[in-house]
C-alpha cells in the first residue's frame, strides 16, 4: 500500500506574530469589522518566538507531516529585497522537521501580501504574476532540495471572493471584473511556480489547496434553490478542476455573470489539496443587491460549530469522490472544527477520518491528512474567538501552550495508524 500522510495543518500569518503585512494593515485601517467588532491580530499565537516548543510538541503528537506557509511580507517587505535573517529562521525551522522526520507540506501564498503589493503590482495586474513567481523562485533555489510538497496557494477563489467580490479582505473590492482577473493571474502565476518548481526539482508534487463546499437547496420543494445548488457545485467546486484540463476559465451563472477566458493550464498539477469543512444551503430571495441568501443549519444531527458552520462528514466522502475524477492525488489539506467541546472535536475527527479510510477503501487515491489546525490561533474574520487547534494558547497568559485532549486522541490515532495500511514515509521522493 502507498504511504499515508498524517499532519497538521498551519498558515504563517495565522500563528506566528511579529510581522506587518496587508491583513494588519487592513486592520489598522478599520477593514475588518465582523458584528461590529474589530478582531484583533495581536501576534497570532507567537509561534514566531515560541516555535522551537511548538516543534517539540508537533513531535509529541506523531505527526509525519506538517503543512506551512512562510510569511511573504517578512520575507519581502520591500520590493526585490530579501530578509536573510527571515530565511535563515525558516530554514531552521525546516532543517528541525527534517530531522524530527517530519516531511514538510510548503504552502507558498496563503491569504497575505507585503504592504507595497496591492498598491504597486494588484492580482488584477500582469506584474503580479513576475512578482509572485520571482518570489516564488527565490524560495525554490534556497529549499527546493528539502522540499519535496508544494502547494502554490491556499484557496486562491476563496480568497478573490473575499477580496475582489466582497471587500472582507484587502485590498476590499467589489467587482466581478476585476476578481476574474485576478483569479486568472494567479492560475497563471500558478503554472509559472509549478515550472520553476519542476525545473529544479522534478520529482517535486506541486498542488494547489482547494476550498470544496457541499451545497444543498435551501427549500428541496423549490427547483430554482436546486438549481441555484448546482450552479454553486459548478461554479466553487468544478470550474477551477475544468480549467485545468480545458485551458479556459469558463462559467455562467445567469443574471449574475458569464466568461469564458483562456488560460493556459495543460493540467500542471500533480495534486489536489482538499480543504474540506462544511455543507451549506442557499436559496433565492427577492433582493435585487444580495439575491442569494447562504445560510447553515443541522440537518445531519452531527451540530454546529462554533463558526456556526454545519458538521457534515458525509460530504467529505462526496467531494473525495469528484475531486477524484481528476485522476490527481488527494490530499486533505485541511479539515477541523472551532469548538471548545473536546468531546466534540474528537468526534468530527473520527467521523471525518472514517470517511478518508472508506475513500481509500474504494481505491480513491488519498495520500494524506492534515487536520486544521496546530495551534489555537488568528482567525481572518473572527480574530481569536474561535479555537480550531489541537493545543490550547493562553493569549492573556503569554500565549502558554495546553495540550488538548484532542491532540492526545490524534497521536493515538496515528500511533495506531488507524488507515492500516498508513506506513509512514519518510522523505521518499
Ligand atoms: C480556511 C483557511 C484557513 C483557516 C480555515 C478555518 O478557509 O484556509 O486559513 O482560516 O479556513
Amino acid at each position: 500500500m502507498d504511504p499515508f500522510y498524517w499532519g497538521l495543518a498551519t498558515s504563517a500569518f495565522q500563528m506566528e506574530g511579529f510581522v506587518q503585512n496587508d491583513m494588519t494593515q487592513w486592520e489598522a485601517l478599520g477593514g475588518f469589522r465582523q458584528d461590529g467588532k474589530n478582531p484583533l491580530y495581536q501576534n497570532g499565537a507567537a509561534h514566531w518566538q515560541y516555535w522551537q516548543e511548538d516543534y517539540r510538541l508537533l513531535a509529541s503528537i506523531g505527526v509525519n507531516a506538517y503543512r506551512f506557509s512562510m510569511e511573504w511580507a517578512r520575507i519581502e517587505p520591500k520590493r526585490g529585497h530579501y530578509d536573510q535573517k527571515s530565511l535563515d529562521h525558516y530554514e531552521r525551522m525546516l532543517d528541525t522537521l527534517l530531522k524530527m522526520g517530519i516531511e514538510p507540506f510548503l504552502t507558498l501564498h496563503h491569504f497575505t501580501h507585503p504592504v507595497w503589493f496591492h498598491a504597486q503590482t494588484p492580482w488584477t495586474s500582469e506584474a503580479a504574476q513576475d512578482v509572485f513567481c520571482s518570489f516564488a523562485e527565490m524560495l525554490i533555489k534556497r529549499f527546493a532540495s528539502k522540499i519535496n510538497y508544494w502547494i502554490t496557494f491556499n484557496e486562491p477563489l476563496v480568497w478573490v471572493l473575499a477580496a475582489y467580490g466582497d471587500a472582507k479582505f484587502p485590498p476590499g473590492k467589489n467587482n466581478v471584473t476585476e476578481m476574474i482577473h485576478a483569479f486568472l493571474n494567479i492560475l497563471k502565476t500558478h503554472a509559472c511556480v509549478y515550472d520553476r518548481i519542476k525545473s529544479a526539482r522534478p520529482l517535486a508534487r506541486v498542488g494547489l489547496a482547494k476550498h470544496f463546499i457541499v451545497f444543498a437547496p435551501g427549500r428541496k420543494w423549490f427547483a430554482a434553490d436546486r438549481s441555484l445548488a448546482d450552479l454553486l457545485h459548478g461554479f466553487f467546486n468544478k470550474m477551477t478542476l475544468d480549467a485545468f484540463k480545458l485551458n479556459r476559465l469558463k462559467f455562467r451563472f445567469p443574471f449574475l455573470f458569464n466568461f469564458d477566458e483562456p488560460v493556459v493550464l495543460n493540467d500542471k498539477i500533480d495534486f489536489w489539496g482538499v480543504n474540506y469543512y462544511y455543507r451549506m444551503y442557499s436559496a433565492f430571495k427577492l433582493n435585487f443587491r444580495r439575491p442569494i441568501h447562504f445560510f447553515f443549519k443541522d440537518a445531519a444531527g452531527h451540530g454546529l460549530t462554533d463558526m456556526g458552520w454545519e458538521i457534515y462528514p458525509k460530504g467529505l466522502g462526496q467531494i473525495l469522490k469528484a475531486v477524484a475524477r481528476s485522476g490527481k492525488d488527494i490530499f486533505i489539506t485541511e479539515n477541523g472544527i472551532a469548538t471548545t467541546d473536546e468531546a466534540l472535536r474528537m468526534r468530527f475527527m473520527d467521523e471525518h477520518i472514517r470517511q478518508i479510510l472508506s475513500a481509500r477503501q474504494n481505491g480513491l487515491p488519498v495520500r494524506g491528512y492534515f487536520y486544521w489546525t496546530f495551534l489555537d490561533n488568528y482567525e481572518w474574520l473572527e480574530g481569536k474567538s474561535k479555537r480550531f487547534g489541537l493545543v490550547h494558547v493562553d493569549y492573556a497568559n503569554d500565549f502558554a501552550r495546553k495540550v488538548k485532549p484532542s491532540a492526545e486522541h490524534y497521536a493515538r490515532m496515528i500511533a495506531g495508524d488507524c488507515a492500516g495500511k498508513a506506513a509512514p514515509a519518510k522523505n521518499k521522493i
